[in-house]
This record gives structure tokens, sequence and C-alpha cells, in this order.
């Protein structure tokens, strides 16, 4: 769409059931804040919205955990992470919550008209039922081993692990969250979106319209949901913390957190109408609305499949792009809240804006850093002393150099005011950077408006890089030493030093505007430095030359950023290893039955020609399948070279069958055969615990039939 009459743009809820980490705001929050930013500065009409996501599984479970109720929870982690958004600069134009009554209004509205327009189906089915705590388990109540990838704290909508949705039928050996106990399963009615029945809708509107300016990563995903059948999915679910389902006879039956979170976005645009006397409809409903949703990838399918089919039913304008991210690893390894492996956004607001020096400047940093590493096409890391490199190496020496540089020659050479421009000693340096700062504003429009903040940033980094090479090869404070009998400067070389800090000081004001959008902070104390007022940051004033006044007093330069001591980065290493232990520890005594149990015992010494009785091989798998009735055996067929042999073993919660063929294994084949369900198994498949208590293959590089030894 080009020149959109208006922008709506959202940012995942994220749930109120503890604090966010830099991964999340790297994913859905800063990238969103960068697009909006650039949007003002272009005088656009836009509305950012985003808030709370107060129901579902993660609430109350939540609320269990720290033995209070769900109001109590969303309360405080609402409170906290309203504030933590603030404090980074993050500026949505409202901050919602999806318990306001706005919101239940608003999504039970949603839901009636499509019941009443007979666009919901209606179905009994058998649910998992907890017999002890006498309620169903829905999503995160239940879990069980991934079909997938083998982690056994899959949840029943989705595994952390590898990202995959799930529904609590495909967790191999599922669990009760509550009672830790096998479940039963129940009857139980259910209102379903009929997913099966827009898939020509879904195929050609994604697929084809949008093959084009959807990321990659995001038409992949869409194709191969689609690409494997849609099936209708429930929009209710058996709790009692929700929004309540908007029919007689539905006692104890609430909308799907997934149905009414995305509603949230709608209850967030009327909220702001209210706050600010104005109207909501457009926005939803104006074809020349630009609707965007920012995203983590394992978002995608609720906002590019489920959503859109709610909106289109409910006669609502459909996103025009969904620029989903990656995720960001942190220091070798997946960021999570609960292992205690993260940076959560408080701690680093507590660590670095507000206790040590720093203050914003340290939350530009933080922007700087995670734009600069943002996953955009794949995962990225966050690594404690990348973020000291790029910090230091780059916006402190290229970027906060190049300003202070220039501030601080202007005071000693110019009087502290903007100098005059010489228009006859204009040279080609002068005229090339003039051309390269055009060049530089087209270039991050093109990235931003495609949706690829870092390089869009280092173009802006690029161009300040230009701005120091031109001052180092123009040395005015060399220039400077061609003194006269008055033991100044002489006129000639006093109007080389004026125009080339004429240019500087003008690159600065430029650098101010198209940093603002990424690091707003900094933007702002520039405009403190060059006494102007914000109004200057207008998109409109970039790759202008006379930004400045010939003859103005400027400030003396501000520190715009520090540099990051190496004990600083030691020290946060040390603490996420700290906190990551003192987690772990927690769950492992917390609840018995997630944890690995790693009894580890000594066995008795043995001669070695105990150990030599023992005849081991290479070995590959050549078929694996389950074996009924036992959910934790496998029967394998293995090769050994000379010999096929069938060998059944305890792995099925750990490995799928259909991954492992092919694997190659080492095999006890003297083991005394035995019969198990059944089968006979003719040896034994060595495996080991690796460091997180996950099984796994012990292997061997030779071909199958040799001996290992
Ligand atoms: N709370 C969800 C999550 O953290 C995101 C909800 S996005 C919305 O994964 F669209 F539903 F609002
Ligand atoms: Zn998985």
């Amino acid at each position: 769409m080009n020149n959109p009459k208006r922008y709506l743009i959202t940012s995942a809820l994220p749930y109120a059931n503890g604090p966010k980490h830099i991964g999340h705001l790297a994913g859905a929050y800063l990238p969103a804040d960068i697009y909006v930013r650039y949007l003002r500065a272009q005088q656009r009409d836009v509305v950012f919205v985003c808030g709370s996501d107060e129901h579902g599984a993660a609430i109350t479970i939540q609320a269990i955990k720290e033995q209070t109720t769900p109001k109590a929870i969303v309360d405080k982690y609402h409170a906290l992470l309203e504030s933590n958004m603030k404090d980074l600069g993050i500026s949505f134009d409202v901050y919602h919550r999806t318990s306001s009554p706005i919101h239940h209004e608003t999504a039970q509205e949603f839901f009636t008209q499509l019941n009443n327009n007979g666009q919901l189906e209606i179905k009994e089915s058998e649910q998992f039922f907890d017999e002890e705590a006498k309620t169903f388990l829905a999503d995160r109540y239940i879990i069980g081993t991934c079909p997938i990838c083998s982690y056994e704290n899959a949840y029943g909508d989705q595994c952390e692990k590898c990202g995959t949705s799930l529904s609590p039928e495909q967790l191999i050996n599922p669990r009760s969250t509550l009672s830790g106990k096998t479940p039963a399963k129940k009857k139980t009615t259910h209102w379903y979106l009929p997913l099966d029945k827009h898939e020509d809708f879904l195929r050609n509107w994604i697929l084809e319209e949008h093959q084009h300016d959807w990321k990659t990563n995001v038409l992949g995903q869409c194709k191969s949901w689609i690409d494997a059948g849609l099936q209708p999915r429930a929009v209710t679910r058996d709790l009692d913390w929700g929004v309540k389902v908007p029919v007689a006879d539905a006692e104890g039956k609430v909308l799907y957190v997934w149905f009414d979170a995305p509603i949230g976005y709608i209850s967030a645009t009327k909220q702001w109408a209210i706050n600010n006397n104005k109207d909501w409809k457009p926005y939803w409903e104006d074809n020349e609305t630009k609707l965007v949703h920012f995203i983590g990838k394992d978002n995608i399918v609720f906002h590019c499949i489920i959503f859109p089919v709610m909106l289109k039913l409910h006669g609502n304008i459909l996103p025009e792009n969904v620029p989903s991210n990656e995720f960001m690893n942190l220091e070798g390894d997946k960021m999570s809240t609960s292992r205690g492996w993260s940076i959560e956004m408080d701690e680093y607001i507590t660590d670095f804006v507000k206790k040590v020096n720093g203050g914003n400047m340290m939350v530009d940093a933080l922007r700087y850093y995670l734009t600069a590493i943002a996953p955009e096409t794949k995962d990225s890391e966050f690594t404690w002393k990348g973020f000291q490199d790029a910090l230091n190496s780059e916006l402190v020496a290229v970027f906060g150099n190049f300003v202070n540089r220039t501030f601080v020659l202007m005071h000693k050479l110019c009087n502290g005011k903007v100098p005059p421009l010489h228009s006859d000693i204009i040279d080609d340096a002068d005229k090339q950077l003039v051309a390269d700062i055009q060049r530089t504003k087209g270039n991050i429009e093109n990235n931003i408006e495609g949706y690829k903040f870092r390089d869009a940033l280092f173009d802006v980094i690029d161009l300040a890089r230009k701005g120091n090479k031109y001052m180092q090869d123009k040395e005015p404070w060399i220039v400077a030493k061609q003194l006269g009998e008055d033991g100044k400067p002489t006129p000639e070389a006093q109007q080389k030093i004026d125009n080339s800090l004429h240019f500087c000081l003008q690159l600065c004001a430029n650098l101010s505007i198209l940093i603002n959008p990424f690091l707003p902070f900094t933007a702002q104390k520039m405009c403190y430095m060059m006494k102007v007022l914000d109004k200057m940051l207008s998109w409109e004033h970039a790759g202008k030359m006379n930004l400045l006044s010939v003859g103005y007093s400027l400030r003396a330069p501000e520190l715009l950023f520090r540099k990051i001591e190496d004990e600083e980065v030691a020290a946060q290493i040390e603490k996420l290893k700290m906190k990551s232990k003192k987690m772990n520890e927690a769950t492992n005594t917390n609840s018995d039955y997630t944890s690995i149990e790693k009894a580890e015992e000594k066995k008795p010494i043995i001669q070695f020609d105990d150990f030599a009785k023992i005849d081991l091989k290479t070995g590959v798998i050549l078929s694996a399948e389950k074996v009924e009735k036992a959910d934790k055996l496998l029967k394998l067929e293995v090769d050994l070279g000379d010999e096929k042999r069938t060998i059944v073993s305890g792995i099925a919660l750990h490995f799928e069958a259909s991954a492992i063929i092919g694997q190659k294994v080492v095999v006890v084949t003297n083991l005394a055969p035995r019969k198990m369900k059944g089968i006979e198994s003719n040896g034994m498949i060595l495996m080991a615990d690796d460091a997180d208590g996950k099984l796994v293959f012990v292997t061997s590089d030779a071909a199958a039939g040799n001996k290992v030894s």
C-alpha cells in the first residue's frame, strides 16, 4: 500500500505473568517503536497500540506458583511491564490491558457476531481432565514430551523448545501440571473456528498477494501450516479466568486466550480513542489504513492465519504485514525467564539505567545493540562481550566521537558559534559529504519501510564514520596552526576551518534526525546541545544543509555514550550464571514431576577380564517403530555389517522413531536375548546423559559391524 492514509501499529501483547526479557524487547517492541518513531517524524497519522495479555493459563498457573489470585498477578505484572516499556523508550500511544471491561465487551461482541452469523461450529469432544483437581486441562495445564523435538516439558498448546504449535493429544506421556498425574478424558462442548473453510482465502492472500512483501521466514511458516491442512480450532475453553463465553448455558467456559488477546489490539485502539477524543473505527475498518503486527516467531500462526480469518469474518481490515522476528539467544543458550537464563528488561533498567551512572544513554546503548543484532532473518545471539564491543567501538568510537570532536573544535576554533560557509572554496570532499548525507537518508527510508532496521541503523553509523573520515582529511586542528602576524590563523586558514566545521555541524544535525527513531534519547540530547527544538527532528529536514544557522551559538558537548568496562561485563556474566543456577535448583526441588532424576551411584571396580567379555560393535539404525502398549519402547532394526538385529530400546520418550533412522550407534552384541512385550531383543544400544540430563546416543564414526573397544 503506497501512501496509506493512516497506520495502526501493534506489538504482541505480553503475558502479564512475569517480567519480560530483552529477547522480547528485540523481537516485538523495539522494532515497532523504531518504525513508529520514523512514521511520526514524517507527520504520518499513526497509532501504536499494545497492552498486557492478562488471560489464559499462563496467568492462572503463575497465580498458583505465587500462591495468589490471577487478579493479583496481572495487576502486579501489568504495572511492571508498563513501566519497563516506558523506561526503555517504547512509545506506545496506549498500553492497555485485556482484563478491562472495554476489552471484555469488545471480545464478546466479536464472538457473538461470528456465532450469530453461523461462522463458528459447536462440537462435543473428549478432553483431558484431572480427576484430582476436578478440572479440564487446557493448553498449559498439560505438559508432556514434544512429538517433534522430544523436549519433555512441552505445553499442550506449544513446545517452547522448538516453537511448534501443538494440541494436547499430540503430547507423548501427557501429565497434569496441577497434580503431576496422567489425565483422564472427559466429554465437553466447545466452539470452533473452521479454519479449513478459509484455506483458499489464506493461500491466496498470503502466498499470492503477499509473496513478495512478507518476510521469507513468515511466508515459510504460513506455507507449511496451510500445506499441512488447516483444522477447525477451538476458540473456547473450560476455565474460569478469562472472557466469559457470551451465550446462555456456557457456565464455566471462557474465550480461548488466543481468541481474545488479538482483539485486544482493537479494544486498545478504542481506549486510545476515548483518551484522545478520536474515532477508532477507521483504524480497523477503512481500507486506507495500514495495519502492521510486530511479533516474535512463536506468534506467527496466530497473527497470520487465525486472527486474519477472524478479522475477515468480522468485517475488519487485514494486516498489510506481519514482520516477525526469529529468536535472540543469550550467551550460547536459549533465553528463558523460567530457567533464569535471561536478562529481564527490569534487571537491565535497575543495573544500568537507574543504578550506576548511565541513565537514558544506557537505554539507547541497549536499543543500539539489540537493533544491531536483531534476529530479523535468523536467530541471533546477545553476548555481554558483543554488547561491550558494539558500544565501545561503534557508538562511542564512531558516532559519539564524531559529534564530540565537532563540538569541541567548533568551540575551540570558531568561538562556539556555527561558522559561515565560504562558497567559493567548497571542494569535492565537501560535495561528496553532502551527497552521502542525501543518499543515506534515502537508504534509511527504504530499509525502515522494508522492516530492515539493522541495515537502516548501520546506514546511520556509516554516515557518522564518513563524518570522521571527512574531519580526519580536513584536519582543522592542523590548519589552525597556519598563523598570521596577529598570532591567529590566517584568513585563508580560518575559511577552511569554517567550512569543514560548518559541514560537520550540519552533519551532526542530520545525524540527530536520522538516529532519532533508533536512539531517541541521544537525539534529544543532541537537540539540547544544538539549542534547537525537537521540531528539527522532523524527517523532512533530513538531507538539508542549513539546519543550524550561521552565527548561532551552541552549547558545550555533552557525553552521549559511556564505555562499558571489562569488570561490568564479567559481573553480568557471573550474575547470569548464579541466577540460572539458583532457578534450576529451585525447580528441581519444587516440582518433582518435571525434574530429571539424576541419581549417580558409583559401581564397584571390575577387572579388565570382566570388561573384555563385552562385545561392542558399531551399528546403524535401519528402522524404528513404537511398541504397542508400551510408551517407552521402540523396536529397532540395526545393521551390524554382516547381520541385522532386532533390538528393543527404552528410548521412545526421548526420540521420535522417524528421527533416528540412519543414526550410528554402539551396540552390546553379546547380551543374552530378552523378551519385552513379546518381542525378543538381541542386544543393547549404549546411551549417555548430556549436560542437561537429556538422553543422547553414544556414537561411533566407524562403519557398521566394526568392533568398538
Ligand atoms: N501473550 C502472547 C505471547 O506472549 C502474545 C499475544 S499477542 C496477541 O506469546 F495478539 F494475542 F495479542
Ligand atoms: Zn518441540
